[in-house]
């Protein structure tokens, strides 16, 4: 048994030690939002933060996780109203959608990190979550916003 948090829930898991972190969080926890691209830490699809960063679940094996907080695309916000998740609305940024849990965990990930990232930043960052629907420009749009809503939320304080 391996325990670890998910969204915040405390997880007992019966899996071999060596199981890649994705197929925990879908098969035996059944969170469905993180999703299976090339299984090789090549795409990004897979992505979730493990103690807050970004990280490929496919590479990742339970035993690497072990004791750890993990948050998924379902634990982001508890309302999805994450400044990144606004953002990827407002921008209507999905177009089949399959990449975009992935690419919306990197990019909040990416605002802790750099609050304000230049284009370059952002480009630096994503270059490794590849969309098929090449939504990249929407994407950099829309970490931009996410960027700027934090800005005033700060700024109001
Ligand atoms: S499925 Fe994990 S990086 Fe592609
Ligand atoms: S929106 Fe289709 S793969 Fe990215």
């Amino acid at each position: 048994m391996i325990k670890l948090k998910v969204n915040g829930r405390d997880v007992s898991v019966d899996a071999d030690a060596d199981t890649p972190l994705l197929w925990v969080i879908r098969d035996e926890i059944g969170l469905m939002g993180t999703k299976f691209g090339c299984g090789i830490g090549m795409c990004g699809a897979c992505t979730v933060h493990v103690g807050g960063q970004a990280t490929r679940s496919c590479i990742t094996p339970l035993s690497a996780v072990a004791g750890a907080s993990v948050t998924t695309i379902e634990g982001l916000d508890e309302t999805d109203s994450h400044p990144v998740q606004e953002a990827w609305r407002e921008l209507r940024v999905p177009q089949c959608g399959y990449c975009q849990s992935g690419q919306i965990m990197q990019a909040a990930a990416l605002l802790k990190d750099i609050p304000d990232p230049s284009d370059d930043d952002i480009d630096a960052v994503m270059t490794g979550n590849l969309c098929r629907c090449m939504t990249y420009l929407r994407i950099r749009k829309a970490v931009r916003r996410a960027a700027a809503t934090n800005r005033e939320a700060n700024s109001n304080v």
